[in-house]
């Protein structure tokens, strides 16, 4: 695994590294309070993250597209304001991060989207 499908994939393990250790983190001291954004990171950061990851592998022409240099910095920037917006809300400190960063991860989706069609076979 080379070039952009690479740092797809080795930034969702270490998203899911965190996940988890937050998780456990929620399960030690018994406060689940925070769980839709630890959901968000594992879901957003790990399984999203490594899918496009795994694209990019199995289809490395649109991988050495500039389009997908910008999918990932629109996607990790989505999942970067978005974890703590999530918490931001969650805490009553308002909803705007959370709101930047879904509309954010929502242009990341939209960006794959065209990729993958762009690349239909006939
Ligand atoms: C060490 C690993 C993990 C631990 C200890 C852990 C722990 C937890 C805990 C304590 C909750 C709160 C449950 C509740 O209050 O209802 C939770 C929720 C959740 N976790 Fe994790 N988690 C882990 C990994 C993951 C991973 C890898 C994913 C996704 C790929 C994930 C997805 C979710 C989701 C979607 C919820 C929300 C479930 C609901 O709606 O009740 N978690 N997790």
């Amino acid at each position: 695994m080379r070039g952009i499908s690479f740092w797809f994939f080795f930034s969702a393990t270490l998203y899911v590294l965190v996940g988890m250790l937050w998780g456990i983190g929620m399960a030690a001291t018994e406060d689940h309070s925070l769980f839709p954004a630890h959901a968000h990171l594992n879901l957003l950061g790990w399984v999203t993250m490594a899918l496009f990851g795994v694209y990019y592998h199995l289809v490395p022409r649109k991988g050495a597209e500039g389009l997908a240099k910008v999918h990932f910095a629109v996607a990790t920037g989505g999942l970067f304001l978005m974890v703590p917006g999530i918490v931001m809300a969650l805490t009553n400190n308002g909803h705007l991060l959370a709101s930047v960063g879904s509309v954010l991860s929502l242009i990341s989706m939209i960006l794959f989207s065209v990729t993958v069609y762009r690349d239909r076979q006939a």
